[in-house]
């Protein structure tokens, strides 16, 4: 075993005990009311890195500041950019929690707390590989940057802004700050457990709230039903009208940007083996529909999709109440392939949803927020150099996988810096993740050290060109 692996094992309590310490910090960036925790959960980090001598930053934005933080320079070796989130989604409902969100428990080999796996957890793997190099030999093999945000969960705001320069000073800016050859980021899944693998596709995603007002208030729906327009009835024409029997989205256009899966790609991921009747069983259901002609896993990683994520209107209490109700609202969004854009599917629902709505309703389409998926070259020496590192970190050699999820800022390091991603995820897709009871497993964690120092070792062997 060398030095280095040696360290790592046996600093293996401490970096429990320090991920359990980060995780009581409630840095929960969505609600005003933890503002305080956030930019504890900031320092913390921060002081970290210092702790590390790196150069060390928190920038202040409109939101939640960005810890930034670099190692010292060694000229001529490739430059990696760490690019994590420290922000945790809300915990509620809380009484659905075996033991409080943020003190962390550890169950059979998996520590529980929210941000455990989304991302705390998988992100500190990197600052503790780094740290094993500097404890081991004095420095790392590679120029290495942090950029860690606090409003991931929340829409990013201040990140954006950092990108557009504008918080730029004199002495520094955002362009020269995240120059790198690769960015590494932890914060999605390996396959399956015992299954690691390298994520060269992410989804994006449109997200909008519609809001539906008919008459002044409520009314008797006999005085009334029939003669005004109920908002409910229209919603519900409305959103039934988004996707056909066949699972294709009927927005006009909407699939002119859709990359069609390759038959080598289909093979690709058929050869996975994946288990649908495991699958849906894992989830409570027997069955499922979706676009046809695609199987579960397609439809997961490489289709679009319309989800309605929330829908309100009438009465909800026990026992019948005969209304017509003055309002409906939606919240609804679209996972995007790669090459799709938000703001297209923006215009193609208003004019849609325009021409769907009758006399005696108002229509509101708010856009909340949007993102392009990306996709990553599979033929670099980056990607060979994370399937070594996580062959020497899990001892299994990865596969190459999609993933359904967003990470927004990905396609603006490729769009704005010319920036691949590589996407190593530690951990699985039943960690619970924004749900209650979020979990990450600790085998995995101390796997994700290994891998990320052995990772720093095998991109500085990559000559520069
Ligand atoms: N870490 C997740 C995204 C993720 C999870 C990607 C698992 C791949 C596998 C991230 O924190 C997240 O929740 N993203 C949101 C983005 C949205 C709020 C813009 C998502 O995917 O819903
Ligand atoms: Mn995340
Ligand atoms: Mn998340």
């Amino acid at each position: 075993m060398t030095t280095l692996d040696k360290f790592i094992v046996e600093n293996r309590n401490r970096y429990e005990s320090e991920l359990i310490d980060w995780l009581k910090i409630p840095s929960v960036s969505t609600d005003p009311a933890f503002k305080a925790d956030v930019k504890r959960a900031a320092q913390w980090l921060a002081e970290r890195f210092v702790s590390l001598k790196f150069k060390t930053e928190l920038i202040e934005t409109c939101g939640h500041p960005l810890v930034f933080a670099q190692s010292p320079v060694i000229e001529g070796a490739p430059t990696v950019l760490v690019y994590g989130h420290y922000d945790v989604q809300p915990p509620d409902p809380l009484d659905e929690w075996i033991t409080p969100p943020f003190q962390p428990t550890i169950r059979e080999g998996k520590i529980f707390a929210r941000g455990a796996t989304d991302d705390k957890g998988q992100m500190i793997t990197h600052l503790f590989g780094a740290e094993a190099w500097i404890k081991t030999t004095g420095q790392l093999p590679i120029n290495l940057k942090f950029l860690i945000e606090g409003e991931e969960e929340c829409g990013s705001g201040g990140l954006y802004e950092f990108l557009a320069g504008k918080y730029d000073t004199p002495e520094r800016s955002a362009e020269q700050l995240i120059k790198a050859d690769i960015v590494v980021v932890s914060d999605n899944a390996q396959y399956a457990p015992g299954q690691p693998a390298v994520t060269y596709g992410l989804r994006g995603i449109a997200y909008f709230e519609i809001r539906l007002t008919g008459p002044k208030q409520d009314l008797h729906s006999g005085l009334y039903g029939g003669s005004i327009t109920n908002p409910a009835n229209t919603l519900s024409k409305m959103l039934a009208s988004l996707v056909d029997d066949q699972g294709r989205i009927q927005l006009p256009g909407f699939y002119d940007d859709v990359i069609e899966l390759s038959d080598n790609e289909r093979e690709q991921f058929s050869s996975l083996g994946f288990d649908e009747q495991a699958y849906f069983a894992s989830v409570g259901v027997t069955g499922a529909t979706g676009e046809a002609g695609f199987s579960a896993l397609e439809r997961r990683w490489a289709r679009p999709t319309c989800d309605i994520n929330g829908l309100w209107s009438g009465y909800q209490g026990a026992g019948a109440k005969t209304i017509l109700p003055a309002r409906a609202g939606a919240k609804v969004s679209f996972r995007l392939v790669p090459n799709q854009h938000p703001d297209k599917v923006y215009v193609a629902l208003k004019s849609h949803l325009e021409s769907l709505c009758p006399p005696g309703i108002t229509l509101e389409l708010i856009n909340i927020h949007g993102a392009p998926g990306s996709m990553v070259p599979l033929d670099s020496p980056y990607m060979t150099a994370a399937a070594q590192a996580i062959e020497k970190g899990f001892g299994t050699s990865p596969v190459f996988i999609r993933s359904g999820g967003s990470i927004p800022v990905v396609n603006a390091f490729a769009e704005q810096a010319g920036m691949d991603t590589l996407l190593l995820g530690w951990g699985q897709d039943d960690d619970n993740l924004h749900s209650p009871n979020e979990k990450f497993s600790l085998a995995d964690y101390h796997r994700g050290i290994a891998t990320s120092a052995h990772l720093w070792e095998e991109i500085g062997k990559i000559r520069q060109s």
